[in-house]
């Protein structure tokens, strides 16, 4: 995008909203607006002290709270690139302010995207289109961090049930949806709680009491370092309340798909050798896809007003530059040459790269097995690939399906038509060469 037209666009935004700030449309108080004065100036210290001692994030993430990252005076995006000057000059980089500075700044720097919008790097869930990445293959490891990001955000939701937040105060949902959000993401949840052997009942009538218990419960097992990951790992673009689920259930399939590709990166060394491991590793990347698809049902919670609000601000943000999706899709079948070389592969060029220049598959892998495998164990790995596929399309239905509900006819964010993209690539076979096996399994439609 053009950077000064960005810019232009940046200070046009703020005046309209410090317009709406003064009409009493956006209630900011003094006190909030003094926000912006205290990052500055703690930045300033921390630089003054030559970047020794702890970075203000907590100042920072405040004053991008309440205007939104879209809408943050120069003043204090300034002083955040002079701490990055002054990380850039000091040996011993800290990593974790560099990538917040990242996702901090991408809007000042012109390149803000999907990526630095979900803080995906301070998150560490990219796979990056590398394959051989092993970061995410325990399954543990991706429970508990999914468990914290849908905790957190019901611990927004409770702030904001209880009056005790005044960050991302546009737009909040009634009591009545409050309440479906919290059974929502409840649901979502359960399969990961029992994994984890959590201490908690889900048998109650009363959503919110329930994840009241349940956050308690969460933080209380929450460690210093997971806390600041939350923290430094959402800042939204604008104040809509709404848009701090959006981003969370965002990071938490990301998370999904980052793990998926690992085991299906595990299935693929294995195909060969131990064609039964490789059933048994699609079946588990099957098993946490179709129960990570209920996320849909929390998303729906979204009021449609409140998403046509602050996606005016995310323009050029869009999940079509998923590495991390793409990534799982060309583990499982190289693209046809059309997708390769259209906006759905142009959109995430280091998967592109890689699979441009050659790389194997799953469906490859199953058309050459060799022929010493027996047909009881041909069958289980072929039901467990047609089993995957079929979760891999009820995911593109149920997204294309939302997409219908809050995006109506509009485009989309990452420069597509909108829904018809979404509705032609949504039968893409998964894997071309069982295509049309039959899966063996109930699949439950998510409303
Ligand atoms: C309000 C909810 C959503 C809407 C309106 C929506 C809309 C869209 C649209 C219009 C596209 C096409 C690309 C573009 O022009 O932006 C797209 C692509 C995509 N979306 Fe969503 N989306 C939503 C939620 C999600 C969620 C929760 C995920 C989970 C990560 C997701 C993942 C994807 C992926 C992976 C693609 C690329 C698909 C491909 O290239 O084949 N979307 N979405």
């Amino acid at each position: 995008m053009d950077a000064t037209k960005d810019r232009l666009g940046r200070i046009h935004h703020a005046r309209v909203h410090a317009c709406w700030q003064f009409q009493g449309r956006n209630s900011v108080s003094m006190d909030e607006t003094n926000n912006v004065a205290r990052a500055s100036g703690a930045i300033d210290a921390w630089i003054g002290n030559d970047g020794s001692g702890l970075f203000p994030y907590d100042a920072v993430i405040r004053a991008y709270h309440e205007m939104g990252k879209h809408f943050v005076p120069d003043t204090l995006l300034e002083r955040l690139d002079d701490a990055r000057s002054l990380i850039t000059k000091q040996a011993q980089t800290e990593q974790a302010l560099k990538v917040f500075l990242d996702v901090a700044l991408d809007k000042y720097d012109s390149r803000y995207e999907y990526v630095t919008y979900l803080a995906i790097s301070v998150l560490s869930i990219d796979a990056g289109g590398a394959r051989g990445d092993t970061r995410w293959n325990s399954l543990e490891k991706r429970d508990r961090l999914f468990l914290h990001l849908i905790c957190d955000m019901l611990r927004f939701e409770l702030l904001m049930i209880d009056g005790a937040d005044k960050a991302l105060q546009q737009l909040p949902p009634d009591p009545k949806v409050s309440q479906r959000r919290c059974a929502s993401a409840l649901r979502a949840l359960k399969p990961v709680i029992e994994r984890i052997g959590l201490d908690f009942s889900q048998a109650d009538d009363d959503p919110i009491g329930m994840a009241r218990n349940l956050c308690r419960i969460v933080a209380n097992r929450t460690e210093r370092h997971e806390q600041e990951l939350l923290a430094r790992s959402i800042l939204p673009v604008y104040v809509v309340h709404d848009e701090y689920m959006f981003i969370r259930v965002l990071q938490s399939f990301e998370l999904t798909f980052c793990w998926i590709a690992g085991r299906l990166m595990k299935a693929l060394e294995c195909f060969d050798d131990s064609p039964k491991d490789a059933g048994i590793l699609i079946k588990q990347a099957d098993g946490v896809l179709a129960e990570t698809t209920m996320l849909f049902s929390l998303l729906s919670t979204m009021q449609r007003e409140s998403f046509q609000t602050f996606r005016a601000f995310t323009e050029g943000a869009s999940a079509i530059q998923s590495r991390n999706y793409k990534l799982v899709e060309s583990l499982c079948r190289v693209p046809e040459e059309s997708r390769l070389h259209s906006i759905a592969y142009s959109s995430v060029p280091e998967v592109q790269q890689k699979v441009i220049a050659g790389v194997s598959t799953l469906d490859d892998a199953y058309k050459t097995l060799d022929k010493r495998i027996g047909n009881a164990q041909r069958t289980e790995l072929t039901q467990a690939m047609a089993d995957f596929a079929k979760s891999i399309k009820q995911w593109r239905s149920t997204h294309y399906g939302i997409a219908i509900k809050m995006l109506g006819e509009n485009t989309g964010t990452g420069y597509t038509e909108g829904t018809p993209y979404l509705d032609a690539v949504r039968t893409i076979p998964v894997f071309p060469s069982i295509d049309g096996v039959a899966h063996t399994k109930e699949i439950e439609e998510v409303s």
